[in-house]
């Protein structure tokens, strides 16, 4: 059901992480749908270069066909940079009208696509990457927005550029010894570039095993929730609709993950 954002809500900056597979486009277009029918303006940030948070949204094929990531725009990228006079480039593009023009919106969520941005932890200094960087940073926000990044699986595209500036990364992870080792790199990485605001989303939980596999290997993370193991995703995913609403458990679990980030940030914020 919707609501209007209360006088409390703050803007909200979320990156989420973890190894491929894990669940953070599910998680990201969860969170899309729970802010929405909170009031808050949504916009859903697809960083991954073969991106599918549009699918996991509900996006008609249609309004997919005309979205194109930001880094193929080479004319954008030139003109806003500065790129194509001679070796130099600005590295203050401007960016604020970037989402409403190169976006679509379904459903109430705004959904850009970021393409390929930089691999390698030093980053990469070019156009392309500058007005990402700057895009992702200056993305913000009127006090009812909420901005989700879904990001490319692993640890590689933790250089500067992508999530320097989120209020709070949630690394998702399956009950695997494989997926929570991936989250501990991720963590590492994300405190070297400053964010410190890190929580843990068990995902894909298919008993009290697979609680305890997680509770007991957190190493330190502070857990904001887990997800069930949910058939209505698998079904969700086989028909390219959205998950969101489907689940009453799902819907449960995404409303404490988001109320625990919210005091989360505030927390960090006071
Ligand atoms: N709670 C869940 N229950 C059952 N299946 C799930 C659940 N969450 C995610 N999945 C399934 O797991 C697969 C991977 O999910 P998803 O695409 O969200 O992961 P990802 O981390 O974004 O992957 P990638 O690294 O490829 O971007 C999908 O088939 C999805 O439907
Ligand atoms: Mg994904």
């Amino acid at each position: 059901m919707e609501q209007v954002a209360g006088s409390g809500a703050r803007a909200l900056k979320v990156a989420v992480a973890g190894k491929g597979g894990v669940g953070k486009t599910t998680l990201t277009s969860l969170l899309a749908g729970y802010f929405r029918d909170q009031g808050r303006r949504v916009l859903a940030i697809d960083a991954d270069p073969s991106p599918c948070l549009g699918e996991a949204l509900g996006f008609p094929a249609a309004k997919l066909e005309m979205l194109a990531p930001l880094s193929e725009m080479d004319e954008l990228i030139a003109e806003r940079t500065g790129s194509d006079s001679g070796g130099f480039f600005k590295l203050n593009p401007r960016v604020d009208d970037l989402p409403e023009r190169f976006s679509q919106v379904h459903d109430g969520v705004r959904l850009l696509l970021l393409g390929s941005v930089q691999h390698g932890g030093a980053g990469c200094f070019c156009p392309a990457s500058t007005l990402l960087q700057q895009l992702v940073r200056r993305v913000m926000l009127s006090k009812d927005e909420v901005v989700l990044l879904d990001l490319y699986a692993g640890v590689e595209h933790l250089g500067r550029a992508t999530a320097d500036s989120v209020d709070v990364m949630l690394i998702v992870v399956e009950p695997t010894m494989r997926s929570i080792k991936t989250a501990i790199q991720v963590r590492d990485l994300a405190a070297d570039i400053g964010i410190t605001n890190v929580l843990l989303v068990g995902n894909k939980l298919a008993g009290e095993e697979d609680v305890r596999l997680i509770a007991e290997n957190t190493s330190g993370i502070p857990v904001a929730g887990v997800l069930p193991q949910s058939g209505a995703a698998t079904a969700a995913d086989r028909e390219g609709s959205s998950l969101y609403r489907l689940d009453t458990s799902l819907s449960l679990a995404i409303e404490e993950i988001a109320t625990r980030l919210e005091s989360t940030v505030a927390a960090a914020a006071s």
